[in-house]
C-alpha cells in the first residue's frame, strides 16, 4: 500500500495540515490569520491561540478533502522550528498526541529544509517534472534569506544568508513606512506592476561572497523618502507605484545578482527559489530572463507552495518516512535556525 503522510504547519500565522499519497499532494488546507493585519505585524500570542482554534478543523478537512480516514496514515510529519514557539508548541504538540494516538511513525521537519523540498511534491496529476540534484536554491521567506547548495534532499549547505533583516522583511518594512497593510509584499508586488522601477535610486549593500545584507537598504529608503516629503508633502501618494516598483527592484537586484554568482561559480545549471517572496513577480520574471541567459533549468514554485504550507512539511515527512528518520516524542520546538 502506498503511505500516506500528514503534514502539520504552525511555525508562525498559518495554521496548514496536508495530505500527500508517496510525493503527490492530495490535499491541502490553511488557515491565514487575519487577526494580525490591524497590528501591521505577527503577534506572537494571538498567533498561538488562533493556532490553538484552527489546528483540528484544518486536520479535519485535510483528511476529508484526501478522501481518507485518519486510520489510514502511516505518519505524521510536523514543523518543528525555526518559528515562534508558541505557535510551533500547537503543531508540535497536536503532531506528537496524534502520531500517539495512531500507533503510526512521528517525523520531524526544519520549516527552511521544507520551503525548499517543497520543488519535489508532485501535482495532482503526476506532471511535474522534478528537480535535479545539484540544486541551489535562493530560500527567500519573511525570516530567512539564504542560497543553498543541494547535493541530496538532506545533503544541504548554505553558502550564504542575510546578515540583518530578511529580504520579505525589507519588503514589509518598506510597506509599513508606506502606510501600506500588512503583509507589505503582495501589496508591493501588485502596486509596482504600474510603477517605474528605476524612479529612485536606494543604497543597496556589496557584500563580499554570497551573504546578503538589507538594513543599509531599509534606511535609504527611510531617509530619500524623508527628505523628498519635506519639498512635497504629497510625495508618497502621487508617486507610490514608482516608489513600490523602485524598493522591489532594489530587493530583487540585490538578490538574483548574489545568486548569479553564486551559479556561475559552482558551474550549476538547476537553479530554484522558495519561500514567501518567491511568489514575487518580478523576482519570478528576473530569474526568467537570468535563466535564458545562463541557459538555467529554473524551477518557480506554484503559488501555493511559496508562502506557508504543510503540503511541504509533508513531502520532507514522506522522504523521512523511506529512511526511516523518525523523531521522538521527547524532541522538542526550536525557535532559531539550525545548522544544516
Ligand atoms: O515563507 P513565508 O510565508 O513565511 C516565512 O516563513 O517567513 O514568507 C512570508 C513573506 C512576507 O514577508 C511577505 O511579505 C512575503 O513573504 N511575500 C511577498 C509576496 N508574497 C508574500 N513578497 C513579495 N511579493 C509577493 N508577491
Ligand atoms: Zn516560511
Amino acid at each position: 500500500m502506498k503511505p500516506y503522510i500528514l503534514g502539520i504547519e504552525s511555525s508562525c500565522d498559518d495554521t496548514s495540515a496536508a495530505v500527500l499519497c508517496e510525493n503527490r499532494i492530495v490535499s491541502n488546507v490553511i488557515a491565514s490569520q487575519a487577526v494580525h493585519a490591524a497590528y501591521g505585524g505577527v503577534v506572537p500570542e494571538l498567533a498561538s491561540r488562533a493556532h490553538q482554534q484552527n489546528i483540528i478543523p484544518v486536520v479535519d478537512m485535510a483528511l476529508k478533502q484526501a478522501g481518507i480516514d485518519k486510520k489510514d496514515l502511516s505518519a505524521v510529519a510536523f514543523t518543528r522550528g525555526p518559528g515562534l514557539l508558541g505557535s510551533l508548541l500547537v503543531g508540535v504538540s497536536f503532531a506528537k498526541a496524534f502520531a500517539l494516538g495512531l500507533k503510526i511513525p512521528l517525523i520531524e521537519v526544519d520549516h527552511l529544509q521544507a520551503h525548499i523540498l517543497s520543488h519535489f511534491i508532485q501535482n495532482e496529476e503526476g506532471t511535474r517534472t522534478l528537480p535535479q540534484f545539484p540544486l541551489l536554491c535562493l530560500t527567500v521567506s519573511g525570516g530567512h534569506t539564504q542560497i543553498v547548495l543541494l547535493r541530496d534532499f538532506f545533503d544541504m549547505e548554505i553558502l550564504g544568508k542575510t546578515i540583518d533583516d530578511a529580504a520579505g522583511e525589507t519588503l514589509d518594512k518598506a510597506a509599513k513606512i508606506l502606510g501600506l497593510p500588512y503583509p507589505g509584499g503582495p501589496v508591493i508586488d501588485k502596486l509596482a506592476k504600474t510603477g517605474n522601477p528605476h524612479a529612485l535610486h536606494f543604497a543597496e549593500a556589496h557584500l563580499p561572497g554570497y551573504d546578503f545584507s538589507f538594513s543599509g537598504l531599509k534606511t535609504s529608503f527611510l531617509y530619500t523618502l524623508q527628505k523628498l516629503v519635506q519639498t512635497d508633502a504629497d510625495f508618497v501618494a502621487h508617486n507610490l507605484n514608482d516608489i513600490c516598483a523602485s524598493i522591489q527592484e532594489a530587493v530583487v537586484h540585490s538578490l538574483t545578482s548574489k545568486l548569479e554568482r553564486a551559479a556561475r561559480d559552482l558551474h550549476i545549471k538547476n537553479i530554484a527559489v522558495a519561500g514567501g517572496v518567491s511568489a514575487n513577480s518580478a523576482l519570478r520574471n528576473r530569474l526568467t530572463e537570468l535563466a535564458n541567459k545562463h541557459r538555467w533549468t529554473l524551477h518557480l514554485p506554484e503559488l501555493r507552495f511559496t508562502t506557508d504550507n504543510a503540503a511541504m512539511i509533508a513531502i520532507v515527512g514522506y522522504q523521512k518516512y523511506l529512511s526511516g528518520n523518525f523523531a521522538s516524542q521527547s524532541d522538542i520546538a526550536y525557535t532559531r535556525q539550525k545548522n544544516q
